[in-house]
């Protein structure tokens, strides 16, 4: 792909398979920061003067981009949070705390990230839910069979992420809604590693809720996106309060919230994150979601054909859809692996990557993750193919 111009961390003379952590910066996003802190740097929705209505144009740009990025009805569909962490947060706190009753079931897998567990578990520790999870098959995937199978009348949420963070399984999201429907159960989605790789289309897919970030898609951190389905968002409780969010409020405590999106909106928002995450999507559109999965895709296949020839390496995921593959050097511990790499100018990502109950599956508390995005190239799969063929890692990581 010719995108690599476009990328000034590229300059530097390191190689990157760490996308599922984060992603570099193309020059339109960091040129449309800058433009904002340079050039009219005010609040937004707060002022009557003309800086302040440009950066209402701008933020409400960004919104209208979302919305069109993901297929979702409306803007008011869209809410502005730090990231999926903070999306995946709100829905559960905010959403389902007030719609579930002790007893209810929520379905998980054991290969989820903590910030869909976690709020899970708090939860029920809360309210009396109870989280249960749904059988993975010989290739880690979720199947629509072990999902029926984990359904009882009690089931009333299906969480999961769309590609999970280590094993990058793309999970039948579509047929999953399809089946949750069917029987009166709302499906949350993670999409952290999903939306920035493939075309996600809340509306083919039935998705209630989901939860992006925008670093994770060339955009700036601290900016993510919660989707819900507009019924569902009029009946979610603001979790945070204060400014920006309420028509009125008087000395008898009485509170007026404004309408969606604002209402989920407290405080002053992550306006230039919100530019920045415009113009990401307006750089993804331009190279092609199509182009990006299957370029993605490849270097997928290309990687795990090429590592499968080395008798020293396990590779964990050998057969999922995404573009990650989790692997270990035999006999070195992942951080030694990956700290052997940075020797020689490679990042990737060593550890659990927040998946902690995955090793339950797979029988290592510790993998070395690579994952690849639009700018990586054969030619550094091959240097990184290259090093791993060392017999003396262990000894030159140290
Ligand atoms: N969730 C991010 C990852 O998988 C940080 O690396």
């Amino acid at each position: 792909m010719k995108v690599r111009d476009d990328f000034p961390m590229l300059r530097k003379k390191i190689i990157y398979f760490d996308n599922g952590a984060t992603t570099f910066k193309p020059h339109i996003v960091i040129d449309s920061v800058v433009d904002y802190y340079s050039n009219y740097s005010a609040n937004a929705h707060r002022g009557d003067y003309d800086i302040s209505l440009q950066v209402d144009d701008a933020f409400e740009a960004a919104r209208e981009k979302v919305k069109k990025f993901i297929n979702a009805k409306t803007t008011e569909e869209i809410i502005f949070t730090s990231g999926t962490t903070d999306s995946l947060n709100m829905i559960i706190k905010g959403y389902f705390k007030n719609h579930l009753n002790s007893g209810d079931e929520i379905l998980i897998t054991k290969s989820e990230h903590a910030s869909l567990v976690l709020p899970w578990f708090l939860l029920g520790n809360q309210i009396g839910c109870v989280v249960k999870y749904i059988d993975l098959d010989q290739d880690l995937k979720v199947t629509i069979e072990n999902v029926t199978k984990a359904i009882t009348n009690k089931t009333k949420v299906i969480a999961l992420s769309h590609i999970t963070n280590v094993i990058g399984d793309i999970r039948p999201i579509k047929e999953i809604s399809k089946l949750a429907h069917q029987r009166g159960i709302l499906v949350m989605v993670d999409g952290a590693q999903s939306v920035p790789h493939i075309k996600v289309d809340v509306e083919d897919l039935g998705i209630d809720f989901l939860g992006f970030s925008g670093h994770k898609m060339l955009g700036p951190t601290g900016i993510g996106v919660l989707y819900g389905k507009l019924e569902l968002l009029e009946k979610m409780k603001p979790q945070n309060v204060g400014g920006g969010m309420n028509d009125i409020f008087t000395s008898l405590k009485q509170i007026d919230y404004k309408p969606l999106p604002h209402r989920l909106e407290a405080g002053t928002p992550n306006i230039a994150g919100a530019i920045g995450l415009g113009a990401a999507i307006d750089y993804l559109e331009m190279v092609g979601m199509d182009n990006i999965s299957k370029h993605d895709q490849e270097l997928k296949r290309y990687a795990v054909t090429k590592l499968s020839k080395l008798d020293n390496i396990e590779i964990y995921n050998a057969n999922t859809g995404g573009s990650i593959i989790a692997f270990n050097v035999k006999g070195v511990f992942s951080q030694d692996t990956a700290i052997y790499l940075n020797k020689h100018n490679i990042c990737v990502r060593a550890g659990s990557h927040c998946a902690k109950m995955l090793s339950d599956n797979i029988n290592v508390n510790s993998t070395c993750r690579l994952s690849f995005y639009l700018y990586n190239t054969k030619e550094e799969i091959d240097r990184l193919v290259e090093l791993l063929k060392n017999k003396d890692i262990l000894k030159e990581s140290l």
